[in-house]
This record gives C-alpha cells, structure tokens and sequence, in this order.
C-alpha cells in the first residue's frame, strides 16, 4: 500500500482557507493516497511548526498571512522567484531540508493564459498597490517581457520601494496619477484589498482606460469586485482573481504528491459554491 503523505496550509486565522478543498479535490480525483489539512499556527509558534514538519507528520505545505515572510526567512534554501518577492508560500523538504517558493507570480500568469489569452501582448502594465500581492505581480509581468509597469500606491514611498527593488521597468506613482496611466495601459491589476467583501473603491475613472484593455483584480471575494464590475460596465474585457488562487495551488501539489494536477471548471464551481454558502 502507498504511504500516506499529509501536507497543511498554516495560517492565523485560517478557518476561511479554501485550500483544504482544492487539494481535497486533487487528491480525490488522482486516487493520490493523501492528506491536506489546515493548521492554525500562530506567529509565536510558526518556527517550531515550519522546522519540525518530519516530526509534525507533514511532507510540506502552504503558508499564509501572517507566516509568508518567517517562512522565507526559515528555510534553507529557497527559489529565485522566492527571493525577489521576499516571501514563500510553499515549503517542502527536500534531503531533510526545508524548501521554500512562492508560486503567486506563478498562479497569476496562468490564471490569464487561461481566461485571457493573449493577455501579455500589450507591454505596458498598471498595477495598483504596492503589497505582497504587487510583488508578485511585478515578477510576473516582467518574466512575461513587459516593458514599462507602472504601480500606483495610496502610500507612494511603498511603490518605489518596489521601483528600486525591480529596476527601471518599474516606475512609481501616486494614487493621484491612476486616470493618467489608465491612457497607456493593455492590463489593470488591482492588488490591494480595495473592493474585498465590496469595501472601499479605486479612485479610476474607467472611462480613461483604452478599449482593448485587460481589467483583472486579485482580490476573488466577491469574485466580480466593484473594480470589475465597473471595467465590465465600461465594455472592458475583465478576468477575476479566482483562477490564481486555483493555479498557484497547482506547484505543491506537485512537489508534495508527485502529480500535476489541472485547473478544471469543476474544481471552480466547487470553490464558487463554497463561496455562495458561506455569504
Ligand atoms: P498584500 O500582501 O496582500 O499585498 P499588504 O502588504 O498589506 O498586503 O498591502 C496592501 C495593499 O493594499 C497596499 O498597496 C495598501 O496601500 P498602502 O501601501 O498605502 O497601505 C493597499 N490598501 C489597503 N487598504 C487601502 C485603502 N483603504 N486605500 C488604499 N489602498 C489600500
């Protein structure tokens, strides 16, 4: 009989996670022998967690907020991707040592390959925010040949922070400069929580945005954001950020199961249904 593997996704609070479904899912549909669950670790506990997973009973896992950045720093060796975006959000171990990428950058590319192909011909770039999530983003676009990326922050010390962490393809901007830059855009990415659970809104006039523009919000709850909804109204082409949540699941499965698993239409109106019952 195949040995059982357990992986986790750590968070604090973690209740909300939906990955014990995406993987369940994978796990179900590959008839992989396999557990995944998801572990409340609290910050002060997240070192002994993250450096006892053999002792723990895990082959690896998923970390969350507020873990990305201790998970990076922790382990012994970590992926480029990992290294520029300065957080990991997938561990494993690899000879005894604790393994760490982030594949954000990742789910983020193949969530528009797949909804909006094509999506990376334009090569000028706006992306609102200057978090985590933008770092991720900025990876993204610059590995897929943008050119020019213009972030635009409430804070705009933390967007160039990011120009200088970058290079020169990414230029920082106020809030201020977002109805200007929406001129010269072929993709929108908002990265702040702005809209999530229908809070607060992004100061852009959406009339400004060229007609063959890609709009697409990394925030999936609700999954058509105000953001959205307004590009769509505008006859604008959007994507939501569900799909990236889905494919940047799709790595560790694979390092800690051994099988690529697929992004379906099944596996997304399961996760949408979830989302409709916990309204
Ligand atoms: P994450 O890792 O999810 O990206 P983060 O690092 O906390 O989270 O970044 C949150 C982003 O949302 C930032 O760009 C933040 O802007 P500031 O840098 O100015 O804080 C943005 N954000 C959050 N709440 C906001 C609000 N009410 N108005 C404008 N921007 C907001």
């Amino acid at each position: 009989m195949a040995e059982t593997k357990n992986a986790f996704v750590c968070g604090h609070p973690i209740s909300h996670s939906r990955s014990p479904i995406i993987h369940g899912h994978w796990l179900k549909t590959y008839g992989v022998s396999g557990d995944y669950r998801a572990v409340d670790v609290r910050p002060e506990d997240f070192k002994d967690f993250a450096t006892n997973l053999v002792a723990n009973g895990f082959v690896g896992g998923n970390v969350t907020i507020p873990h990305k950045e201790a998970a990076f720093a922790l382990a012994d060796s970590r992926e480029t991707v990992a290294e520029i975006i300065g957080a990991a959000n997938t561990l494993w171990l690899e000879n005894g040592r604790l393994c760490a990428t982030n594949t954000d950058a990742y789910g983020f590319a193949a969530n528009l390959d797949e909804r909006s192909p094509g999506w990376d011909a334009h090569k000028t770039a706006l992306v609102i925010g200057a978090g985590g999530a933008s770092r991720a983003v900025i990876y993204a676009l610059i590995e897929r040949g943008f050119k020019t990326i213009h972030v635009a922050n409430r804070t705009e010390g933390r967007a160039r922070e990011l120009a200088d962490r970058f290079g020169a393809k990414v230029i920082a901007h106020p809030f201020a400069a977002l109805d200007e830059l929406a001129k010269d855009a072929g993709l929108l990415v908002n990265t702040t929580s702005l809209g999530m659970k229908g809070e607060g809104y992004i100061p852009l006039d959406m009339a400004k945005v060229r007609s063959d523009a890609l709009v697409t919000d990394i925030v999936y709850v609700p999954l058509i954001t105000p953001f959205l909804a307004d590009a769509k109204a505008h006859g604008l082409k959007i994507a939501d950020g569900l799909g990236m949540l889905l494919h940047q699941a799709a790595p560790g499965f694979e390092k800690w199961f051994g099988v690529q698993p697929k992004v379906t239409s099944q596996l997304r109106n399961m996760i949408i249904a979830d989302m409709e019952a916990a309204k």
